[in-house]
């Protein structure tokens, strides 16, 4: 009899945000006449920009008549759109990045949970806690996790806690782990590292030999001057980072689901023999092998993006959900309660009043407020009495949740 990755076993039942939709499907069942305001999963509700949407349109024409008509795209995204990528996202902030050093992908999820396929299953891994749960779950179905401990901890990961206590600025591992995922501007926290709090990630990588998996999906909500958008501004980062970036948040493609990675060519591992290895070669021979590139529909949407029009429209978007950001953000702290995040994030994260546990807090604000956030130990054992709620929803909704709130018991 065949036997299956056993390692899938240990996982909780239930990702996190599937188990936080289960109970909220419980609550609408149950409650069908009271109306939830969704503040939990980091989904998006304004429309795709005309950009993309024009983009898409004319893309979907071209895949009508043969001489326009696209099938195979190349694994690795069409140049029309790495090209822009590498002019707009990095050579405008002063960051040289080649086109082929940058991955198209179906989005940052999928690349920050598939990159542990080029990786050795001995590597010794570090998350900042609380964190986006993918880096742990897929470290725990490749088996690099060990086993999960009664305090929520996995016994093969170090984590780094995050709380207000050190201003959710994580210390420097002592474990000396070989790949450590930072995500900046965080999820869940919404906290930043500046230029030189995450030179000294870079640093410690270097000195290390470790490799820095730098999610910056969020990158486009940093309005600080100080805080970096792509862990390339940092010298050295070239030979110890990858970069994930997602089109989601940005510009509503969580339902369009395009992204990408950036390997730089002086990236290297050691092989079994200690011989330095090109990352970049085996990412982009495990992108040519698993996957056959998002599609030229999709990409042309994000093409689109980078169109004067398109940055005015994906702006102008950012700039209402940092609106709700910052209503949350001041609504929260005018009621005494302390809250991070809301100033270079969508994600608002607050200590629950009264000492709450997150889930506790959460079944609360669901059945006297109807509103819906996440549980904050949901991203981890330092998330524990915490919650967060995002600003993705409309101004009028928003609003409507910080009343409510400020209204509970
Ligand atoms: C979140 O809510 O943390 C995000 O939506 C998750 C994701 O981007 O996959």
């Amino acid at each position: 009899m065949f036997k299956i990755n056993d390692n899938f076993c240990k996982l909780p039942a239930s990702y996190l945000f599937s188990e936080v939709a289960k109970r909220l499907e419980r609550f609408r069942l149950e409650n069908p006449d009271k109306t939830i305001i969704r503040m939990g999963i980091g989904d998006v509700t304004r429309p795709i920009c005309p950009a993309a949407i024009e983009a898409l349109h004319r893309a979907v024409d071209d895949q009508a008549s043969a001489p326009s008509f696209h099938g195979y795209g190349p694994e690795q995204g069409y140049a029309f759109l790495r090209e822009r990528i590498a002019e707009i996202d990095f050579k405008a902030r002063g960051v040289e990045i080649a086109t082929d050093e940058i991955f198209v992908s179906d989005g940052a999820k999928s690349d920050t949970g598939n990159i542990g396929d080029i990786l050795a299953l001995t590597d010794k891994v570090a998350v900042t806690d609380p964190v986006y749960p993918v880096y742990v779950d897929t470290n725990v179905m490749a088996g690099r996790a060990g086993t999960l401990q009664p305090d929520g901890c996995w016994s093969g990961i170090e984590y780094l806690p995050c709380t207000l206590a050190n201003g959710f600025v994580p210390a420097l591992p002592k474990g000396n782990p070989d790949v450590i995922y930072l995500c900046y501007p965080n999820n869940p926290t919404g906290t930043t590292l500046t230029r030189s709090q995450l030179k000294e990630w870079v640093d410690y990588a270097l000195a290390h030999g470790a490799l820095i998996l730098f999610d910056a999906a969020y990158e486009a909500y940093i309005t600080e001057d100080d805080v970096p958008h792509s862990i390339f501004e940092i010298p050295g980062a070239r030979r110890c980072a990858i970069e994930f970036r997602s089109f989601s948040k940005t510009a509503g493609f969580t339902g369009l689901r395009c992204g990408y990675t950036v390997v730089p060519h002086e990236l290297t591992g050691l092989d079994a023999e200690g011989r330095p290895v090109e990352l970049n070669r085996l990412w982009n021979r495990r992108q040519c092998t698993k996957f056959n590139g998002a599609s030229y529909v999709i990409q042309r949407a994000a093409e689109a993006l980078y169109s004067p029009e398109g940055r005015r429209q994906v702006a102008e978007t950012v700039g209402y959900y940092m609106r709700n950001a910052s209503l949350l953000l001041d609504g929260l702290r005018s009621r005494g309660i302390e809250a991070v995040g809301g100033v270079n994030s969508p994600y608002v994260w607050l200590k629950t009043p009264g000492g709450m546990g997150s889930w506790e807090f959460f079944d609360k604000l669901l059945h006297e407020c109807c509103v819906a956030g996440t549980p904050g130990v949901g991203f981890g054992p330092s998330g524990e009495g915490y919650f967060r709620l995002t600003a993705f929803n409309t101004h009028q909704a928003t609003l409507e949740a910080v009343e409510r709130i400020n209204n509970l018991k």
